[in-house]
């Protein structure tokens, strides 16, 4: 059995450090947003092992012209929970918890291998690619809450 919950940054960084900065030293996977107020992580726990992982900050991004943006940033699940619903089901807590927090407008910063996950999760791709140093391809990504 699983549970999808707020977790606290420190559960946040035992999944996102292995799966997205791996090699890395540890505090490269520590985002100087995770632990203001208004930033929240959920979580994906099975058998108290943290499975996955994604942080929203409140974070507008000067493209778009939308009231109450928030930043999805660090989604990751570990690699024998991939591709069995996680990421899915962590998505859409995170976005029930920021409609409550008054959050109506999500964009990210999306790898290129993730790109078809999100666009699933219904959001869509904004302009052209762009590269990040030691990360590869990603395309900023958006979705609008009614
Ligand atoms: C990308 C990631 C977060 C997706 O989480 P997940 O738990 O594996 O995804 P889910 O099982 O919830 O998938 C939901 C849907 O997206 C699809 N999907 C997931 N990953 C995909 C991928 N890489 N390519 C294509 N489709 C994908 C699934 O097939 C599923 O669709 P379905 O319901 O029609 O079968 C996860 O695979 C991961 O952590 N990858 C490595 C790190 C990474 O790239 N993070 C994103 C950084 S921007």
């Amino acid at each position: 059995m699983y549970k999808v919950r707020e977790i606290s940054a420190e559960e946040a960084h035992s999944v996102r450090h292995p799966v997205l900065r791996k090699g890395k030293p540890f505090d490269s996977a520590i985002f100087p947003e995770d632990s203001l107020k208004d930033t929240f992580h959920v979580g994906v726990v099975i058998d108290d092992v943290v499975a996955g992982t994604v942080t929203f900050i409140k974070n507008s991004n000067d493209n778009f012209k939308e009231k109450a943006q928030y930043q999805l940033r660090g989604m990751a699940v570990s690699e024998e929970y991939q591709r069995k619903g996680i990421g899915e089901v962590m998505v859409k807590k995170a976005e029930t918890l920021m409609l409550e927090r008054g959050g109506k407008f999500i964009w990210l910063n999306a790898r290129e291998v993730a790109v078809l996950f999100y666009e699933k999760m219904g959001y869509e791709k904004y302009g052209k690619s762009f590269l990040v140093p030691g990360i590869g391809k990603h395309f900023v990504m958006i979705k609008k809450m009614l």
